[in-house]
């Protein structure tokens, strides 16, 4: 067994303010706050840690901000690149009742110096490891320099000559420009992230499946894909599975894409699949079982962080049905 090393290239500071009630524009008491470094990244490597899986996180972090890494859990399995600055801040204000008002602040711009830090810092524990995947999760910054966002090509290369298989789990421009690439074995798009790749809306599990496989076509050697509460879609150039599982509860869906992904990349670390180059095969099914268990027990906890993984529910498998029709429409953003 080797492992996973998981790059969060613009990780947050997630802050949440417990209020009685929230009245815009006046003043505001909180009952608690908490603070803790989050980044879909993160979320995948800690997951994958509870797994007993061998795994290293590595994230840039703000000089000015380097006290937080004492407050987070599993501190062990963090690989910092301290850059200039500070890391951004997301504000999510709850009240009682559960509605929630979030502030988020975008990817803060990160110069050629110190991405290039991150990419060398990423190959280095790919071949510290010997890792089977690298697993690119979350926003992309900016670079500064350019005014682009960072190259995420000479790391993937850098990666894939050392071995791993490169997972990518992002949205927009950067997933556009990455999936033809030829350089990412596996993304997790959920189904409006799919939809937006191929340019059309889904309605059907074999719309999703179709669109898939023209990811497949692109070069994508993996599509999981989630569909929230229709389950999720592995699919391969010539193999398909669905699976779904019945989450215990309906708590927050944040963060239940990471778990799936962390689900899948765990299997086939257990079934020791390996190489990107004409290397092993995935084992589709016993992935995608993983995935989708992990997937609806992140649905059933109150935050992204899991603590035990022992009550994941037992999913159900099978070929995809084409004619199910999704229980959420899909949304196009662009065009
Ligand atoms: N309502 C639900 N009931 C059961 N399982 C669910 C539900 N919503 C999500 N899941 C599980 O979680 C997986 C991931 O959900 P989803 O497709 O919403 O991911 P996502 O949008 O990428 O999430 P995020 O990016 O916030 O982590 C699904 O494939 C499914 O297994
Ligand atoms: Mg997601």
């Amino acid at each position: 067994m080797s492992g996973v090393v998981t790059l969060t290239p613009a990780p947050v500071l997630d802050r949440t303010y417990l209020v009685a009630s929230m009245a815009p524009g006046k003043v505001n008491r909180a009952v608690e706050v908490h603070e803790y470094m989050s980044g879909k990244g993160l979320n995948v490597a800690r997951t994958l840690h509870l797994a007993r899986t061998p795994v290293a996180a590595v994230m840039p972090i703000g000089r000015d901000d380097e006290h937080l890494l004492f407050r987070t859990p599993y501190p062990h399995i963090l690989r910092i690149v301290p850059i200039q600055g500070r890391i951004r801040v997301n504000t999510a204000i709850v009240e009682d009742g559960g509605r929630t008002t979030n502030v988020n602040q975008s990817a803060i711009p990160m110069s050629t110096t110190d991405w290039d830090r991150v990419v060398d810092l990423t190959v280095e524990q790919i071949v510290d490891m010997d890792a089977d995947w690298l697993c690119a999760s979350g926003t992309h910054p900016f670079n500064s320099d350019t005014g682009d966002y960072v190259d995420m090509t000479s790391l993937f290369e850098r990666a894939r000559e050392a071995g791993a298989r490169v997972a990518l789990d992002t949205s927009g421009v950067p997933l556009d420009r990455l999936v033809p690439s030829g350089l990412v074995n596996l993304i997790k798009p959920n189904a409006d992230e799919l939809a937006n790749l191929v340019g059309r809306n889904l309605e059907t599990v074999g719309e999703a499946l179709d669109a898939g496989r023209e990811l497949n076509a692109q070069g994508v050697e993996i599509a999981l894909v989630s569909l929230g509460a229709d389950g999720a879609l592995a699919i391969s150039a010539d193999s398909a599975v669905w699976g779904a599982a019945v989450a215990p509860q309906l708590v927050n869906t944040t963060g239940a894409g990471d778990a799936t992904l962390a689900g899948f990349l765990g299997h086939s670390i257990r079934e020791g699949s390996r190489g990107a180059e004409g290397g092993s095969v995935i084992d589709l099914e016993g992935g995608l079982t993983t995935a989708v268990s992990w997937g609806a027990l992140a649905v059933s906890l109150p935050t992204t962080l899991i603590s035990g993984l022992e009550n994941a529910p037992i999913p159900t498998v099978s070929d995809p049905d084409p004619d199910r029709v999704l229980l959420e429409k899909t949304h196009l953003t662009k065009k």
